[in-house]
């Protein structure tokens, strides 16, 4: 999907209305809020904060890593790092409501000197070289077919010895995906390839696996079947769409076709490079 393509399916107009209306009446208190009041509405992916905590504790995060978070979203994942895991987070995301509703709610939690929001393609990442300790990209690379390219971008933005951090659905077992899922209306928006493929991909774009878990019986949430709450960011995008996508959720996952992988890998160290040919003195 290109940038028009991606805005219109995720994008929504006042999302930071929308997302404080629906916490105030969950009986939130919008002027105090905390990341556990964002959760539901802000970890959008299946899992909510569980699932981040988990990828974070996988991958070991430390105080002072730098992350670059490719397609955050409303920013709740890179929240969650900065408060508990004290790391220093960059969010890219696409859809340019995300960047702006992330940026309030971040400044809203006074979290604007450790995470920062912008709007940038996860295919053509702006930022220069080995900047990053940690890329980290959690549901996120469903609607993006060129998954070479993107896990060579991931790698070119990481130091050598730099961690990539990945939640996604794969492709499981049995195949077709049923649709509507909570990326794609049909077959022409969703890219899922199985979990031996990427970790082809993976491989092939300077990477080496240090762990790789299947979640997909914990890691539940709409996109799985399990129904989500009325302030639930699942709801406040979808809306009414979200029922049959629920419905789809659990059949692609009782039945084996979807799965959702989280993993960690280590980007290689280019090869030392090679010694200069000898040359024959000049006579
Ligand atoms: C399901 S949301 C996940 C958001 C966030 N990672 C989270 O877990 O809360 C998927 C996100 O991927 C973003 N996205 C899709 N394609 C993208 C691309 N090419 N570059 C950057 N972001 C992209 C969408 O804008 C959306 O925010």
């Amino acid at each position: 999907m290109d940038a028009r393509a991606t805005n219109a399916y995720w994008g929504r107009t006042g999302l930071e209305r929308l997302i404080l209306e629906a916490l105030a009446a969950a009986g939130k208190h919008v002027d105090a809020l905390t990341i556990d009041d964002l959760a539901p509405a802000d970890q959008f992916h299946s899992g909510g904060k569980n699932a981040t905590q988990r990828l974070a504790r996988l991958a070991n995060l430390r105080p002072g890593m730098r992350v670059l978070d490719v397609g955050g979203g409303l920013g709740g994942p890179a929240r969650t790092l900065a408060v508990e895991f004290g790391c220093d987070v960059t969010v890219v995301d696409l859809t340019e409501s995300y960047v702006q509703t992330g940026e309030a709610l971040t400044a809203r939690l006074r979290l604007a000197d450790r995470v920062r929001h912008r709007v940038g393609d996860a295919l053509a990442l702006d930022v220069g070289a080995g900047t990053f300790d940690v890329v980290w990209t959690q549901n996120s690379g469903m609607n993006i077919a060129d998954k070479e390219r993107l896990y060579a971008g991931f790698a070119r933005v990481l130091r050598p010895g730099g961690l990539l951090a990945l939640q996604e659905p794969m492709a499981g077992p049995v195949q077709p995906v049923v649709f509507p899922v909570m990326w794609a209306r049909d077959a022409a928006a969703s890219f899922l390839r199985p979990p031996g493929e990427m970790r082809g991909v993976i491989a092939a774009t300077g990477f080496q696996v240090r762990a790789w878990d299947d979640v997909t019986a914990e890691a539940v949430g709409p996109s799985t079947g399990a129904s989500g709450p009325a302030h639930g960011v699942q709801r406040i995008v979808m809306g009414e769409a979200l029922d049959a996508i629920v419905r789809a959720g659990q059949r692609n996952r009782e039945e084996g076709r979807i799965l959702m992988i989280q993993a960690v890998a280590e980007r290689r160290s280019p090869p030392a490079s090679a010694p200069p040919p000898r040359t024959s003195p000049m006579r």
